[in-house]
């Protein structure tokens, strides 16, 4: 297993480039099951995650490929499997987005329950709830989803209790070769959501309201190929935003998805960032102050869970009490523990954390125990006095594209170690 080891305090300087968005690329991966043509994806990161979704793209017996100039091509021509394993599916809970696209195309899928994860159940009951209403049988055998629809999925009313993103994601993908009229109420808004929705109407389906908590899908018989370039990732972004606010340094991004980060920039300049747009794609950040704020995790467009814990690497070093309020997740709190072994002062009552600033954190050996608690950790380490080894750096490579080397890019001092 890697680890990270960082030494601190650094002022960072220079550009980072943003990747493509993993939570834009996922469903889209999943959607190239719903054509028998080919699909290419452009300005798809290199993931740990992107190559599992690949490995059960595989596993379907579709081809799932990278090109010379990196774009990603799926073909699921001659897909003959619906089977979704358990031992894939436990290591990206993300699988699940083949469920809806299985049922869809081959009217059978028999997909593994995800299981939990460090931040939650994760229950995937919506996702079910949804096909059975849309004329799916779906049991549930020895973990596994195991569903049919026979006479092909048709058009239903779908409301979500929650609006979930990936459940949002599953239903516009079955609907769309649905028979008949889907209209799903209380959808998620996310943008990936929208870059999805986008990348399904270029393939020929019929959606209108996507970004919006009502969304219509007219089912067609199929849908074609397409050639779709993926949004940038507006988490990373945010990541980058708050190395800058964590270290006090400006620092130029390029291609950030601005368009999708009103929530993130709020919250950046109320803690004493400061933005200006230098070109069309291409804005500096700077950390000029750490005040202390208060933040709620919200569903889009309030602010958005996976930003939770970089910020709150941000806030332990404000001057004064922060409260952060985690509503989407019930166990979001993984990094507070090892924050704490840096120095920081954070009380959790609930889903509420209660950040008292301190002058200073120190290095240590700190544990990841989820792709954005180790982004957190990360960020604490460039501002911590000396070393600090971040181990378990597997959650890391997740959903960050080689981000030791944008990081060491800009000046910091942190280096990948086998450990
Ligand atoms: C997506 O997960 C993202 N993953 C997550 O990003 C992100 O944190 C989350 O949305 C919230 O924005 C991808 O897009 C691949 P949800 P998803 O369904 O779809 C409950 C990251 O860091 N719920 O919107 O799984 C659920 O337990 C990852 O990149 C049900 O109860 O999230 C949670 O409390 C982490 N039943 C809430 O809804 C269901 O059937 C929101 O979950 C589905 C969800």
């Amino acid at each position: 297993m890697d680890k990270f080891v960082i030494e601190g305090p650094t002022k960072l300087k220079g550009e980072a480039y943003i990747s493509g968005s993993k939570n834009a690329s996922l469903p889209m991966m999943a959607a190239a099951i719903l054509t028998s043509e080919p699909v290419v994806l452009s300005n798809v990161p290199r993931l740990k995650d992107i190559d599992t979704m690949c490995k059960l793209l595989v596993r379907l017996n579709c081809r799932c490929e990278r090109k010379e100039n990196n774009d990603l091509v799926i073909d699921c021509s001659s897909i003959n499997s619906d089977f979704a394993p358990y031992e894939l599916v436990k290591t990206m809970r993300a699988s699940i987005l083949v469920f809806g696209p299985l049922l869809a195309r081959l009217r059978s899928a028999h997909v593994s329950l995800p299981g939990g994860c460090a931040i939650g159940v994760r229950p995937v009951n919506l996702h079910i709830a949804a096909m059975k209403n849309m004329g799916a049988s779906v049991e549930i055998e020895e973990g596994y989803i195991v569903a049919r629809s026979d006479d092909g999925l048709k058009g239903e009313k779908i409301y979500f209790d929650i609006p979930t993103v990936t459940g949002t994601e599953n239903v516009l993908m079955a609907a769309s070769l649905a028979r008949g009229r889907t209209v799903i109420k209380n959808a998620a808004k996310e943008p990936e959501v929208v870059d999805l929705a986008r990348m399904l109407k270029a393939m020929g389906a019929k959606i209108t309201g996507e970004g919006e908590s009502t969304i219509e899908v007219e089912g067609v018989d199929r849908l074609k190929g397409v050639n779709y370039r993926v949004m940038n990732d507006r988490i990373e972004a945010g990541t980058f935003m708050c190395a800058a606010l964590i270290t006090g340094s400006a620092i130029e991004l390029v291609n950030a998805p601005l368009y999708a980060m009103d929530a993130i920039v709020d919250k950046f300049v109320e803690v004493g960032g400061v933005i200006r747009n230098i070109d069309d794609n291409r804005i500096e950040v700077k950390g000029n102050a750490l005040n202390p704020i208060s933040i709620k995790t919200a569903v889009y467009p309030g602010f958005p869970t996976d930003m939770q814990a970089q910020f709150m690497a941000v806030l332990t070093l404000a001057n004064g009490t922060s409260i952060i309020e985690e509503t989407i997740f019930e166990n979001r709190f993984m990094h507070v523990a090892e924050l704490i072994r840096l120095g920081a002062n954070i009380i959790i009552s609930g889903n509420r954390a209660v950040i008292e600033g301190v002058d200073r954190l120190i290095g240590a050996t700190v544990m990841a125990t989820d792709l954005r608690a180790s982004a957190s950790l990360v960020l604490a380490g460039l501002a911590a006095e000396g070393r600090t080894e971040v181990l378990r750096i597997y959650h890391l490579d997740r959903g960050y594209e080689s981000l030791e080397k944008k990081l060491s890019s800009l000046g910091a001092n942190i280096e990948r170690l086998k450990q």
